[in-house]
């Protein structure tokens, strides 16, 4: 279909360029400055988020980065090559809320589409005494930054009663290939690991142990 593939096109042909611009930046918080600049104005861009709203409301799957989602409502538009970033979106019905979670890189994200709420967490104590600190709401085109790992531990999502089309661009990602998700009333912490990943590991772990039993 031709219209998705202008809005594909559109939005590689986009993070190309902002990759050729900030992969000369040096250092996280020079690439963060970078995209908390040059995000608001891609979330204010009603044409292109309804292209890619339309392509996934037809069964399409309007990415680049397929495979490397870790959170269901997760779309990875584009994974730079080199690492320099990627951009996500991630959809919310009314009132969802991913888990308590943190990244293992630096993020810029806002909505394109509704209210956004965003909670952030400080560790208290290890592995998760939390403590909510004050939340957000964020309108299209306003952008929140996180830290990598426990200094950037938050909740994203919809207060309701609207959906949510939040965007977040990520930093180079540290070597860790999980994300942590907290449970804090149990004081618990969980790995969760792109859905590819995980069957890969897991089948890998089989094999193991069927080899060892014969
Ligand atoms: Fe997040």
């Amino acid at each position: 279909m031709p219209e998705r593939n202008e809005t594909e096109t559109a939005v590689t042909a986009l993070c190309r360029r902002w990759s050729r611009e900030a992969t000369p930046l040096k250092g996280p918080a020079a690439r963060m400055a970078f995209f908390r600049d040059r995000l608001p104005g891609l979330l204010r861009d009603r044409t292109l988020w309804r292209g890619i709203l339309a392509e996934l409301a037809g069964g399409g799957t309007a990415g680049e980065g397929r495979g490397e989602a870790i959170f269901e409502n997760e779309v990875v538009l584009y994974r730079d090559p080199a690492r320099v970033f990627s951009l996500r979106l991630y959809l919310f019905g009314p009132g969802d809320r991913t888990p308590i979670h943190d990244h293992s890189s630096w993020g810029v994200s806002g909505p394109a589409l509704g209210e956004l709420e965003w909670a952030p967490y400080r560790l208290e104590a290890p592995p998760a005494r939390l403590a909510a600190l004050p939340p957000r709401r964020l309108s299209p085109g306003d952008v929140a930054t996180t830290l990598p790992l426990e200094a950037g531990i938050h909740r994203t999502g919809s207060p309701g009663p609207g959906s949510v089309l939040m965007v977040s661009v990520y930093g180079t990602p540290l070597r860790r290939l999980f994300l942590n998700f907290y449970a804090p009333e149990a004081e618990t912490v969980r790995r969760v690991f792109p859905a590819r990943l995980m069957r890969k590991r897991l089948a890998a772990r089989m094999l193991e142990e069927w080899g060892s039993s014969g």
